[in-house]
């Protein structure tokens, strides 16, 4: 299992929720954060005067899925998110060591796939 942490800009998020469901990807959670990748400084213009932005707005996906989602997972994150310019935004993938689900106390493969799945 793995944790899929995708971070991406605010305008793609109904696109990334589109791929993930065509994926078949089902669970997830989103908060909003900001952040930077390569570019420290942001400069943009703002009321005539130029001003250093310090962070970027973004929305930070985090899908906890089964060894044989963690393509389809990234592949819909890029597919979703990608602008094709700077700051498009970054998928972490980290090693998840157990997942219980709290109504059954199904743990691991079964606590993540949904119910009904197969
Ligand atoms: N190394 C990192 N660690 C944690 N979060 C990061 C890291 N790099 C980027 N992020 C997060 O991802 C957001 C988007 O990053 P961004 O897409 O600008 O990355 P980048 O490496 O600069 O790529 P690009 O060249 O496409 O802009 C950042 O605002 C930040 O929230
Ligand atoms: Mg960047």
């Amino acid at each position: 299992m793995k944790l899929v942490i995708g971070i991406v800009r605010p305008e793609k998020v109904n696109d990334v929720l589109h791929s993930l469901y065509r994926a078949k990807v089902r669970g997830l959670s989103m908060t909003r954060v900001q952040g930077h990748g390569g570019e420290l400084d942001r400069v943009e213009t703002y009321r005539g005067t130029t001003v250093r932005m310090g962070l970027a707005e973004k929305v930070r996906f985090e899908i906890a899925v089964s060894d044989e989602f963690v393509d389809p997972t990234i592949d819909a994150l890029c597919e979703g998110g990608r602008t094709g310019a700077v700051g498009d935004g970054k998928i972490f993938v980290v090693p998840l060591e157990r997942v219980v689900r709290i109504r059954t106390g199904e743990s691991d493969d079964s606590a993540v796939t949904p119910v009904g799945a197969a």
